[in-house]
């Protein structure tokens, strides 16, 4: 089983190119199966998650062609099946945005019901409603989930909740469906905008991504398209959080800083020096953090996807500090793996009460989400002494060689896959 063999202390220091959004990539890539034309995608980061979505692409006929590491050409003009199933696709969330993307191409999908990250109970009723809205049937039986339509009409759904993954899949099948459909209560994240930029670069009709009201006309048919995914504004955020914990000093390169406001103004909150340039966020931290007040929120609020990230670092700020996560009820699992390394935290329903210790010690801890696993190996780097992290398939869902970029800032991190490699590790440390 791979680890990560931490020894912490060290400040990170240093820039760090930040890749493709891998939460912008996965609905871009189920849209790609839009058209019976080739589309060119880049900025793709190459982790597991959107690995696992080409596969299942190929798997029901879609011609996949990796131009390079980040480049991918889709053609889906012999599509051959509408069914997409599997144990892997089976663990990954996105997994239903094949149901957006093959409902309003070929009017019918049937995909096994989405697994993901295990942070909450995570429903999918918006999206059925959305769907039925549009004038689709939808059905679960045996795991899966089978929407179809004679014919899509554009409709007005109001969503009663913002959700990412709803706004998307009925973004995406209402761009082929007749006539004008509203979405009330958008999500705004970047990742809905650029999503949607893609599909007018095919030729769909949306306007207002990025505020709470989408109008989608419905087109006949898309076309070809070349397309440069966003930066990832989570892994950008880490990174930066990883200089804040650690007493660095990190420039994230290649972002969008607008992207980065909410974390970025709770960083400067905390005590650090943020300065941002046109496609860089710089964060310098050499003094004591202070403690804050964070609660999660849709965009543009702090993001539920850095929520670890921060707890980490308030863990050890002066003072006493409150994290209110409000997207995902099950988001706080790191916190015991957190105590074994020191730190003060008690969860109360969905607050962490964090009273900051002058330090964390290394232990042996394990990943229990994509996001709570980076957020405990920055955590590792800035404690004393060793650690070492389980469970690491989680993080590499979602960052795309973490441990390499991180021994570039100065980490001293290994990925171990046996006892004897991780003795090799201890040996070259001590
Ligand atoms: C997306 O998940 C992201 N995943 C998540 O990132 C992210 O945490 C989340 O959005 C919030 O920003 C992908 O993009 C693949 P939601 P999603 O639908 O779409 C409730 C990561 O670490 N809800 O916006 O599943 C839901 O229970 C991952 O990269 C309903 O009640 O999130 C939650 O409380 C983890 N009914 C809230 O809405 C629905 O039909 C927001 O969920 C849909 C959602």
């Amino acid at each position: 089983m791979e680890q990560y063999a931490v020894y912490g202390g060290n400040p990170l220091v240093g820039e760090v190119e930040i890749g493709g959004a891998k939460n912008a990539a996965l609905p871009i890539l189920a849209a790609s199966l839009m058209t019976d034309e080739t589309v060119l995608i880049e900025n793709m980061p190459d982790v597991r998650d959107t690995n696992i979505l080409l596969d299942a692409m190929q798997g029901i006929g879609a011609h996949v062609e990796r131009v390079d590491r980040h480049s991918v050409k889709v053609n889906a003009s012999r599509i051959h099946d509408l069914v997409v199933e599997g144990d892997s696709v089976k663990k990954i969330r996105a997994s239903y945005y094949f149901l957006g993307s093959l409902l309003g191409k070929y009017k019918k999908a049937t995909v096994v019901l989405p697994g993901g990250c295990d942070i909450g109970c995570r429903a999918i009723d918006q999206h059925i409603k959305g769907f039925k809205a549009l004038g689709a049937s939808v059905k679960i039986a045996h795991g899966m989930i089978t929407a179809e339509a004679d014919h899509l009409m554009g409709s007005h759904v109001y969503l009663d909740v913002v959700s990412v993954g709803a706004t998307i899949n009925i973004m995406m099948a209402a761009v082929l469906a007749e006539g004008r459909t509203t979405i009330e209560n958008a999500a705004k994240e970047p990742h809905v905008v650029d999503l949607a930029n893609f599909l007018n670069s095919m030729g769909a009709n949306i306007k207002g991504a990025g505020t709470d009201v989408i109008r989608i006309r419905g087109v006949e048919k898309l076309h070809r398209t070349e397309y440069v995914i966003i930066p990832d504004q989570i892994e950008a955020g880490t990174f930066l959080f990883a200089a804040a914990v650690t007493k660095g000093d990190i420039t994230v390169r290649n972002v969008i800083p607008k992207h980065l406001e909410s974390i970025s103004a709770k960083l400067s909150e905390i005590g650090c020096e943020v300065h941002e340039s046109d496609d860089a966020v710089r964060v310098a931290c050499s003094h004591s953090l202070h403690h804050t007040q964070v609660k999660t929120l849709p965009y543009p609020g702090f993001p539920t996807d850095m929520q670890p990230q921060i707890a980490v670092a308030l863990g050890l700020s002066h003072g006493t500090s409150i994290v209110t996560e409000s997207i995902f009820e099950n988001r706080f699992r790191y916190v015991e793996e957190l105590i074994r390394m020191g730190a003060s935290i008690k969860v109360e329903g969905n607050t962490a009460i964090i009273d900051g210790v002058p330090r964390y010690t290394g232990a042996s801890i394990s990943a229990p989400d994509l996001r709570a696993g980076a957020a405990l190996v920055i955590a590792a780097l800035a404690a004393e002494g060793f650690s070492v992290v389980d469970d690491i398939r989680y993080i590499e869902r979602g960052y795309e060689d973490f441990h390499i970029k991180l021994k570039h800032l100065g980490a001293q991190i290994e990925k171990v896959e046996s006892e004897r490699e991780l003795q090799k590790f201890r040996l070259k440390i001590s």
